[in-house]
């Protein structure tokens, strides 16, 4: 009898579940530092619990081990489906799961140990950086590999977004962590100075721009559409989106440095870029948004679709914020005030981690051989509580970062600072309450999601292989 093919679906169920491991490990890190910027004896006068040694430890966690694997998982699920062939390649699959899992555990132990090159999302020292440029190739070849075998022309939208998230990464970490170790964990950055600052921002940017957007939107034009039970609103717009944002994106990386050592020129060629980048960001929001259109009711009762539609909402809000934040003269009030903080988590809680949670949720009772997850109603209380807590934890930094901003740059008639820093510090004591709650509510969040998934998967199949779908066409 002819072997029936079958989808990989083991790495993607391993990549799922990992995806709410670290999410509450990551989220947990998050309340925790939260909490210490309101009470600062939270350390316990212990090294390794330091914010400067936690703060690190969570970004890492949520955008690379969180963010990461529910990448992973989305990118692996859809290529396949979407190419109507199984991943190229069982081995090299199953290494990018182990090798991720391994960079994330040493991230772990190193980065609380206070090992750090000191770089902003690139942290980690030279030889986690090596592993993490062999497993991202070795995840190039995988995707790349299924896309080469695939049994029908045409390339879904998804996949180019994957794809451009996937070289654009190897390009960033390659080039911003080339340095001149000196120990097993110590190395000095190739690059001095000014020179310095811009590669790690158009690095840092550029994580921001492709991890954080780029594959997420992949992600997005897959599972909104199933979802929604619609076709992707313009398959036109999805096109000229992509091909816009990622020709902008990678310009703006100065406006982080305004104000700096950088030449006058590159700022303000970084905020013209920023600027511009509003069209693509909103191009892709509203081509997300509107493919709801005839489907509206079914917000009314599902709540995975919430979290999409949610979710999209909130990357229109943070797109909207950043270009605002660009322009110089906006940012000389913004930088080093907690209203950069707020535009983070809009982003990376409100757009990311909402789209993630709702594609997982999408994602992991197909995964386990059931129709739908364990219980719909959880779904929706997770809901809620996720967007209160997004809302409290958004809000109350915008108001602190403004208030900051305000407070610093008040002066008297004769000159002098109308408040000391203590001062302005001493008024945003209330907002990190606030903040903390929503941080709460949100980590609240994914311990129910736990809960759902464990039951779901507690109830799932025992057969779980699904054969590879033929083609509609070639
Ligand atoms: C329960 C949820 C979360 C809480 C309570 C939380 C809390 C925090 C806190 C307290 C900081 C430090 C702020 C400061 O230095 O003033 C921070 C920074 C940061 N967080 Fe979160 N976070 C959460 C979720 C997330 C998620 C899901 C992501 C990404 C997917 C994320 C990405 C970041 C980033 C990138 C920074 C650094 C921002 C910067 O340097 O400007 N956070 N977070
Ligand atoms: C059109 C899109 C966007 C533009 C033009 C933009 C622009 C900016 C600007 C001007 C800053 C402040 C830089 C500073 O004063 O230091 C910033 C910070 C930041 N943005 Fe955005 N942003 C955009 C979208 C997003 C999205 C969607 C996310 C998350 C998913 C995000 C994540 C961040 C992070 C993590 C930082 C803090 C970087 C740091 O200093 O550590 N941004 N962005």
């Amino acid at each position: 009898m002819e072997r029936v093919e079958t989808y990989n679906d083991k790495v993607v169920r391993q990549f799922a579940i990992m995806t709410v491991v670290w999410g509450i490990v990551g989220m947990l890190v998050g309340v925790i530092i939260a909490a210490q910027l309101l009470w600062p004896a939270l350390n316990f006068d212990v090294p390794w619990l330091t914010y400067s040694r936690l703060r690190p430890l969570h970004t890492n966690a949520v955008i690379f081990a969180f963010g990461g694997s529910a990448l992973f998982a989305a990118s692996y699920y859809v290529v396949q489906r979407t190419c109507h062939v199984r991943l190229f390649s069982d081995k090299l699959a199953a290494f990018t799961f182990w090798g991720w899992q391994l960079i994330i555990v040493l991230a772990a132990v190193t980065l609380p140990l206070g090992i750090t090159t000191s770089k902003e999302y690139a942290e980690l020292e030279w030889p986690i950086d090596v592993l993490i440029a062999v497993v991202w190739v070795v995840y190039a070849v995988v995707f790349f590999g299924t896309i080469a075998k695939r049994r029908i022309k045409h390339i879904y939208v998804a996949n180019w977004f994957f794809a451009a998230y996937i070289i654009t990464i190897a390009v960033l970490h390659i080039g911003n962590s080339a340095a001149l170790p000196v120990s097993l964990t110590k190395s000095y950055s190739a690059y001095a100075g000014t020179v310095d600052a811009m590669v790690q921002w158009w690095y840092g940017h550029n994580a921001v721009g492709f991890f954080l957007t780029a594959g997420f939107l992949g992600m997005m034009y897959y599972f909104v559409p199933k979802q929604a039970g619609r076709p992707v609103y313009s398959y036109r717009l999805s096109v000229v989106h992509f091909w816009s944002l990622i020709a902008i994106y990678m310009w703006a990386g100065p406006h982080h440095l305004h104000y700096t050592t950088l030449p006058d020129w590159a700022q303000t060629l970084g905020m013209v870029f920023s600027v511009m980048l509003l069209a693509p960001s909103w191009g892709g929001m509203i081509n997300g948004i509107m493919t709801l259109s005839g489907a509206w009711h079914k917000l009314r009762t599902d709540p995975i679709l919430k979290f999409m539609i949610v979710s999209l909402s909130f990357y229109g809000m943070s797109t909207f914020e950043g270009p605002m934040m660009s322009i110089k003269t906006v940012n000389a009030l913004s930088h080093y005030t907690d209203w950069t903080i707020g535009h983070v988590h809009s982003g990376a809680l409100g757009w990311v981690a909402m789209i993630s949670v709702g594609s997982m949720y999408a994602l992991i009772p197909r995964l386990y051989g059931r129709t739908e997850m364990y219980s719909t109603k959880l779904i929706d209380v997770h809901f809620w509580t996720t967007t209160i807590g997004i809302v409290l934890y958004v809000a109350s930094m915008w108001i602190a970062g403004v208030m900051q901003g305000l407070m610093w740059r008040a002066t008297n008639a004769d000159g002098t600072l109308t408040y000391t820093f203590i001062e302005s510090l001493a008024a945003t004591y209330p907002y990190y309450a606030v903040r903390l709650l929503g941080g709460l509510l949100v980590l609240g969040g994914m311990f129910i999601m736990a809960y759902n998934v464990i039951k779901t998967v507690a109830g799932g199949a025992a057969r779980r292989d699904v054969p590879v779908m033929a083609p509609a066409h070639a």
